[in-house]
């Protein structure tokens, strides 16, 4: 990124911040977005190891914990760059989960997970650092393991980036639909090859 770029990265997080403290992203937690949580949370079953250890990349304030109740695994780790969300995230005290306030750009990780999960978050990513986060992470993908990305409606911005990466085979995509035409999530899960 150049100066401008990282001066508006900056600004990008400084309002994911406000909007966090704000509660502007409570509708996350309603029952039309879970539908999107569930279908990941379907691919860890159907494509992950049993009792996989996860990374959540844009985690939030963990939303995507609140869902797996039911879903065994052996440890999370969500990294959001808003200390916000991240601080909030923290006070729910989920089991087994750890949250950290870290730049998906910069996070360099120092062990290796079973599932990488982009829940809404790649897009965000500015564009010159996007193929660097994806390696970066699959890097750090164990064998068998699987990398699982949703995002709301088509995902300009999104898509190429692993549909197109040498390194990823799709094993299944889905659109994920809430009766409002407007309203959708697309989610792939893929494996490294
Ligand atoms: C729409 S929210 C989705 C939150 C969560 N994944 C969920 O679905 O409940 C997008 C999140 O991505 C985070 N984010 C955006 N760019 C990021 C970056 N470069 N590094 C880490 N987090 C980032 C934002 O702070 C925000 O929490």
């Amino acid at each position: 990124m150049n100066i401008l770029d990282k001066f508006h990265h900056w600004r990008r997080k400084r309002r994911w911040d406000k909007q966090y403290k704000a509660g502007q992203w409570e509708n996350l937690k309603s029952e039309k977005e879970s539908k999107r949580y569930f279908q990941i949370i379907d691919y860890l079953k159907k494509y992950g190891p049993t009792n996989p250890s996860i990374l959540d990349i844009g985690c939030g304030d963990g939303v995507l914990n609140e869902r797996m109740k039911e879903f065994e695994f052996s440890s999370f780790l969500g990294l959001d760059f808003s200390k916000v969300s991240i601080e909030q995230a923290k006070k729910k005290n989920f089991p087994k989960a750890e949250f950290i306030s870290e730049d998906a750009v910069t996070f360099q990780p120092t062990r290796n997970f079973d599932a990488i999960v982009f829940n809404e978050a790649f897009y965000y990513i500015h564009d010159s650092e996007k193929t660097n986060v994806l390696n970066r992470m699959l890097d750090h993908l164990n064998e068998g393991g699987v990398i699982i990305t949703s995002i709301y409606r088509e995902g300009i911005g999104c898509w190429e980036y692993f549909k197109e990466n040498p390194k990823l085979k799709e094993l299944e995509f889905t659109t994920v639909k809430t009766g409002e035409e407007l309203q959708y999530w697309k989610i792939g899960v893929y494996k490294k090859v």
